[in-house]
C-alpha cells in the first residue's frame, strides 16, 4: 500500500505515511470532478451563512483583511499579500488545485511534517506561517472559526474518511535527471512572464501598501511564500503548475509536458523568497520526510542539491526501501517471551 503511492513520488509523501489499516479498504470513495461546487448564495443569512461567508471572504481577499498592509496592526497575521485563493484556486474548489472540498471529511489525519494527528486548524496555520509567510491564527478567533465553517460548507454531504478524488495535486512523473534550469527559465519567459512579471514579482492591483493584493500574484522576491511552504517543494510545485498554469489550464488539457513543469519549478524554486526559521524541526520522523524537502537533515545521504533539483527516481527507490523495511520490520512475529 505504501509502495503503490510512493512511486508516483506523491504529492508529498504526507499522505503516503497515512497508516492505511486494515478499514482502508473499507473507505467509501468520493469524486470531486464531477461535483458542481455549493454556491454561498444558497445559504440563508444566519449565524452559519454568515460565518461562511466571511471565511470565502478571508479564503479570496485574504490580504485586506489578514495582510501585513491592513490599517489594524493587531490584524496583520500573514506576512504576504498573497490570497488563500491564489493557490487554493476558485474559491478553493478546483479539482487538483489543492481543494478544501471534503477537507472537513479527511480530519483529523496523520501529518508527516509533525509526525502526528492534525486537525484542520493546525492544517490552516501550517498554511498561515508558510505560503502566507506569517503566523498563526488563534483557535478561537473569528477568523479561524470563519475558515473552518467555509470548509465545513464546501465538505458537506461528504462521508467522514472518505478517499477523495480530486483533492491535492494530481500526480506527473519527474524525470529521472536534475532540473534543468536554463529550459526552467526559457519555460517561464514563453508562459509565465507574462502575468507573474519578468522578475517574478506579480502586478499588484493598485500600489504597494493598499492591502488590495494582485491581479498576478509573485512566485518568488519578498512578498510571497516562504521557503518552507508546499509549494517551495520542487515536486509539488511541479504537479501544481502542470495542472493550472498559465492561468485557465486543468488536469484535462495540461499546456505544459512534465519536463517543461518539472524545469520550471525548478526554476521558481532555485529563487529566493522569505526565510522560514527552525524549518530543520519540521518531519522530526526522518524516515517519511518528502524527498523534495530541500532543507537538512537528510538520512539517505543524497546531498541538499538532490533532494532540491532532482534526480529524483533513485531517491523515491531509497525511500521506498526504507518504507517497506519499516513495514516488514513491524510485521516481524514478536518473539516469544522466554521465561
Ligand atoms: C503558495 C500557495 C498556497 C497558499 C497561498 C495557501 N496554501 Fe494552503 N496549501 C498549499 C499546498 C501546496 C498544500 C498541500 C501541500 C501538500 O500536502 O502537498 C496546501 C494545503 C492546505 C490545506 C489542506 C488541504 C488538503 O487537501 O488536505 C488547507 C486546509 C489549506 N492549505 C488552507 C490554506 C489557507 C486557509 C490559506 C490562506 C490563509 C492557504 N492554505 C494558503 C499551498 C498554499
Ligand atoms: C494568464 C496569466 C497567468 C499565466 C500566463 C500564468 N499564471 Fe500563474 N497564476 C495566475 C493567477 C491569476 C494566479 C492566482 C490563482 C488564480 O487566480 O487562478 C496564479 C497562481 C500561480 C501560482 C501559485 C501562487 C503563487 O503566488 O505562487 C504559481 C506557482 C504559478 N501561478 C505559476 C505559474 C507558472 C509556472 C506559469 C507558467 C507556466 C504561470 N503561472 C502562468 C496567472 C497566470
Amino acid at each position: 500500500m505504501l509502495a503503490l503511492t510512493w512511486g508516483s513520488y506523491a504529492h508529498a509523501q504526507t499522505r503516503a505515511a497515512e497508516t492505511p489499516g486494515p478499514a482502508d479498504a473499507a473507505q467509501a470513495k468520493f469524486n470531486l470532478l464531477d461535483r458542481t461546487a455549493p454556491s454561498i448564495e444558497s445559504l440563508p443569512d444566519d449565524q452559519y451563512g454568515k460565518l461562511v461567508r466571511y471565511g470565502h471572504e478571508l479564503a479570496t481577499r485574504t490580504y485586506a483583511h489578514l495582510g501585513p498592509e491592513v490599517k489594524n496592526d493587531k490584524m496583520r497575521y500573514t506576512g504576504n499579500n498573497l490570497a488563500c485563493t491564489s493557490c487554493h484556486q476558485e474559491n478553493a474548489t478546483k479539482p487538483f488545485a489543492i481543494p478544501w472540498v471534503g477537507v472537513t471529511s479527511t480530519f483529523p489525519q496523520y501529518r508527516a511534517r509533525e509526525d502526528a494527528i492534525s486537525t484542520v486548524e493546525e492544517r490552516i496555520n501550517g498554511c498561515m506561517e508558510r505560503s502566507m509567510n506569517g503566523k498563526v491564527l488563534p483557535l478561537d478567533s473569528t477568523e479561524m472559526k470563519a475558515f473552518t465553517t467555509y470548509i465545513h460548507f464546501l465538505s458537506r454531504g461528504i462521508p467522514v474518511g472518505a478517499k477523495l478524488e480530486g483533492s491535492g495535486t494530481k500526480a506527473s512523473k519527474a524525470p529521472n535527471r536534475r532540473a534543468d534550469l536554463v529550459a526552467g527559465e526559457a519555460v517561464f519567459k514563453a508562459q509565465c512572464q507574462v502575468c507573474h512579471g519578468e522578475n517574478g514579482e506579480g502586478k499588484r492591483v493598485g500600489v504597494k501598501g493598499d492591502a488590495q493584493g494582485y491581479v498576478f500574484p509573485p512566485l518568488w522576491g519578498p512578498d510571497t511564500f516562504n521557503d518552507g511552504a508546499g509549494m517551495n517543494r520542487i515536486l509539488t510545485a511541479m504537479r501544481f503548475i502542470k495542472h493550472n498554469m498559465p492561468q485557465g489550464t486543468n488536469h484535462t488539457a495540461p499546456v505544459l509536458s512534465d519536463d517543461e513543469a518539472f524545469d520550471v519549478a525548478g526554476y521558481i524554486v532555485s529563487k529566493p523568497r522569505p526565510v522560514k526559521a527552525s524549518l530543520e524541526r519540521d518531519f522530526p520522523a526522518r524516515w517519511n520526510k518528502p524527498i523534495d524537502a530541500a532543507f537538512p537533515p537528510y538520512v539517505d545521504g543524497a546531498s541538499a542539491e538532490q533532494h532540491k533539483y532532482g534526480p529524483f527516481p533513485p531517491l523515491a527507490d531509497m525511500a521506498r526501501q526504507t518504507a517497506e523495511k519499516r513495514t516488514s520490520d513491524q510485521a516481524q512475529p514478536a518473539a516469544p517471551a522466554s521465561r
